[in-house]
């Protein structure tokens, strides 16, 4: 069926930073700005109706020089961690697609950064 799309800015989501919407482009009234360190994160509460394979759409941008890696944490468990490059500016917003596993029901889905830049700007998932 179509995706659901789950916005950074509306609970339960969880921002460790601030919502802000002063880089246009983004979708719903903001975008999660995490902190900028290893300890900051974006959650997703996210509802599956059958367990197994499903595609997820983290749209983000980045505009610093570097990627923002951050750990991929399902349901409590790493399961990658996808690299967040650079995108060119603040204002591109990007979809990365990323295959996970979900249980039927409510599943939790975290991006945890790796490094002290944070994370990219965290638009919403898609799933
Ligand atoms: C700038 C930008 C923010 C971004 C931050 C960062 O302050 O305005 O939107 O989150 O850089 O480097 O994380
Ligand atoms: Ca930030």
């Amino acid at each position: 069926g179509s995706a659901t799309r789950y916005e950074a800015e509306v609970s339960p989501a969880v921002c460790t930073g601030t919502i802000d919407s002063n880089w246009s482009g983004y979708s719903g009234t903001g975008f999660c700005n995490g902190d900028n360190t290893v300890g900051a994160y974006a959650q997703f509460a996210v509802n599956a109706s059958t367990a197994g394979t499903a595609t997820l759409r983290v749209q983000f941008a980045n505009g610093a020089a570097t990627a923002r890696p951050a750990s991929l944490i399902v349901n409590g468990s790493t399961v990658q961690t996808p690299s967040f490059e650079g995108t060119g500016a603040w204002t591109t917003w990007v979809a990365k697609t990323l295959t996970v596993t979900l249980n039927a029901g409510g599943n939790t889905i975290r991006f945890n950064p790796t490094t002290a830049g944070g994370l990219p700007n965290i638009d919403y998932l898609e799933v």
